[in-house]
């Protein structure tokens, strides 16, 4: 990803954060305590399944992040972390997927709701998923989404889309192959199979299982870690992780030293008071 891509995208309005009515209306909560945001995905009776008004309403949330927010917590209420896309979004009618759109406009459509999972990957920000339940579709790649996925031990991942005649589109594509390699990602896509928390662990797709019921502490535990380090070091050393694989060594090398100095040098003014 270019590290242009990388920085949190400027408001495109002055308009503050979406109102709680607006939140509600996308099937989400937001709580910002200081320095940590926790986006909640509210509709446990239809086990958190995300309408398009979600992943607006989640672009929305990035694109108006108060700046000293340092770590985003996704979560679910009720049984799961979410069942992916409301399936009622293919029904048709009002708020539903523009089938009869000409390529561009169908095109706009699908990049405006993969806004909403974009923004999780800016550097200034660290972003955790805690899973729990079902992670399914859409659900699954919001976790991908998301720098660190911390997960119960009664978490389940499946990409269901191909079962349904889909493809994954919600960016999760780049982030699955990346994770568990493209020969994996086949294997878990094309048979739309359920990955459990401990198989999820061994590929790589979660980070941290903590027992089922243990999520919030761990989410807390891992918040409390993530704070204790300095702040612009993560900012910078985060942009540095993601621009890894596309760099070549001397290039990497290069970044590093860029941003070591910018660090040595804030680090030395500090010092001198
Ligand atoms: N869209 C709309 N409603 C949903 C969805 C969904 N994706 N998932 C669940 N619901 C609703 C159910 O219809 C049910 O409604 P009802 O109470 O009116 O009958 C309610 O949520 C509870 O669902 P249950 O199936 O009873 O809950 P359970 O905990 O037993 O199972 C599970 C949860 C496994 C998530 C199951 O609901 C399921 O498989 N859902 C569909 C998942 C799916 O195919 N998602 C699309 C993936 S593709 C993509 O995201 C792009």
């Amino acid at each position: 990803m270019a590290e242009a891509e990388l920085r949190r995208p400027e408001p495109a309005t002055t308009a503050g954060p979406p109102s709680e009515a607006e939140l509600a209306e996308g099937g989400l909560r937001l709580e910002v305590d200081g320095a940590v945001a926790t986006v909640t995905l509210a509709r446990p009776e239809r086990r958190n399944a995300m309408t398009f008004a979600t992943w607006r309403m989640l672009a929305a949330i990035g694109r108006t992040l108060p700046p000293e927010v340092r770590v985003v917590v996704l979560r679910g209420d009720g049984p799961s972390f979410s069942a992916g896309i409301d399936l009622s979004m293919f029904s048709g009618g009002e708020g539903g997927f523009p089938f009869e759109a000409d390529d561009e406009t169908g095109d706009r459509f699908i990049a405006d709701l993969q806004e909403g999972y974009t923004w999780l990957r800016n550097p200034e920000i660290v972003t955790v998923a805690a899973v729990h339940g079902h992670a399914i579709g859409g659900g699954f790649q919001l976790a991908l989404a998301c720098d660190i996925r911390i997960a119960a031990e009664d978490a389940k991942f499946c990409m269901k889309e191909p079962a349904l005649g889909l493809v994954p589109d919600l960016t999760g594509t780049k982030p699955l192959v990346e994770i568990v390699g493209v020969n994996r990602a086949v294997e878990l896509c094309l048979t739309a199979r359920t990955v459990d928390a401990a198989e999820a662990a061994r590929l790589g797709l979660v980070e941290r299982v903590v027992p089922t019921g243990g999520l919030d502490a761990g989410v807390e535990a891992l918040t409390a870690e993530l704070l204790a380090v300095n702040a612009e070091a993560a900012v910078a050393t985060k942009r540095l992780l993601f621009a890894a694989p596309l760099n070549t060594l001397d290039e990497q090398c290069a970044a590093e030293r860029r941003e070591q100095l910018v660090r040595l040098r804030a680090l030395a003014a500090a010092f001198r008071g």
